[in-house]
């Protein structure tokens, strides 16, 4: 009995395997027929970089952060005293805006995008809490964001990409053939952040995170310039109760009928 049971079981993981590897076959030969601009917008911390990493990996396309941008820019103002407590010199920012340059580059052994600030890898620094802190705002200034969108539409000239953010299927790509926009309640957030800083080597304060996850939410929300919000053609993905399994499949089958129509 136990034997026929292993058996059954054996058949079944051989049969997902063959469904996988055909599903991928298909994503392959699509990738060569048509290239389109996957738009991943949504809430911060809700995954949305995992994801859209994970999907630009499996049909072989470039992945963008841009939120990874506005922290490099937020990195740049803490470390040029160009931020002093909750105040901003934006003359000053405005002024050396074209010094800071921003570039990705693959990581060769994971080939994980990385960023960098001025030719210095700031990957781990950007993610910091003080960073978190202070991004917000910077992120909030119209001529940040002007600068910040003409070079995220440069890096979407060949198509072929999944960029990721909060305007990029509103203002960035607003032409983007899939567009999807991420949400999961702020405690669901609050907790991967929580254990994404401790599986770093950090000791994280949970109420600290959730309140600088609530705050962000209000302020990219409320701002004027590009607020958060979701395109009236996004497909909305609550991801709350959904495995990353579970979200791969439906982003893969989203993607599929998309370039299949395109
Ligand atoms: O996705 P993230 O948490 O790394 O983003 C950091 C900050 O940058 C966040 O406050 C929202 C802002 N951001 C933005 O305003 N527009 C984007 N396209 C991406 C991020």
């Amino acid at each position: 009995m136990e034997g026929h049971i292993k058996i059954t079981l054996l058949f079944c993981s051989f049969i997902c395997n063959i469904f996988v590897t055909l599903q991928r076959i298909n994503i392959k030969r699509q990738t060569t027929m048509k290239k389109i601009i996957i738009a991943i917008d949504g809430f911060s911390s809700c995954g949305k970089s995992t994801m859209a990493k994970a999907l630009a990996r499996n049909i072989g396309y470039l992945y963008f952060d841009s939120g990874a941008m506005y922290r490099a820019v937020a990195l740049y103002c803490m470390q040029n005293g160009l931020i002093d407590g909750d105040s901003i010199d934006t003359d000053a920012l405005r002024a050396r805006l074209k010094d800071i340059h921003i570039a990705f580059k693959a990581d060769p052994e994971t080939r994980n995008s990385i960023t960098y600030l001025n030719g210095t890898n700031v990957e781990h620094e950007i993610r910091s809490l003080e960073v978190s802190r202070y991004v917000s705002p910077v992120a909030a200034l119209d001529f940040v964001r002007e600068e910040m969108v003409e070079q995220q539409r440069e890096l979407g000239k060949e198509k072929g990409i999944v960029m990721d953010g909060r305007d990029i299927g509103t203002t960035v790509f607003p032409e983007a053939e899939m567009k999807v926009f991420v949400t999961a309640s702020a405690e669901v957030r609050a907790q991967r952040r929580y254990d994404e800083l401790t599986a770093r080597g950090d000791a994280p304060d949970y109420k600290e995170i959730l309140e600088n996850v609530q705050l962000r939410d209000h302020i990219d929300q409320t701002r004027e310039t590009s607020p958060l919000k979701k395109a009236d053609d996004a497909l909305l993905l609550d991801n709350s109760n959904l495995t990353r399994e579970q979200q791969m499949d439906w982003l893969i089958e989203t993607y599929n009928k998309i370039v299949s129509e395109c």
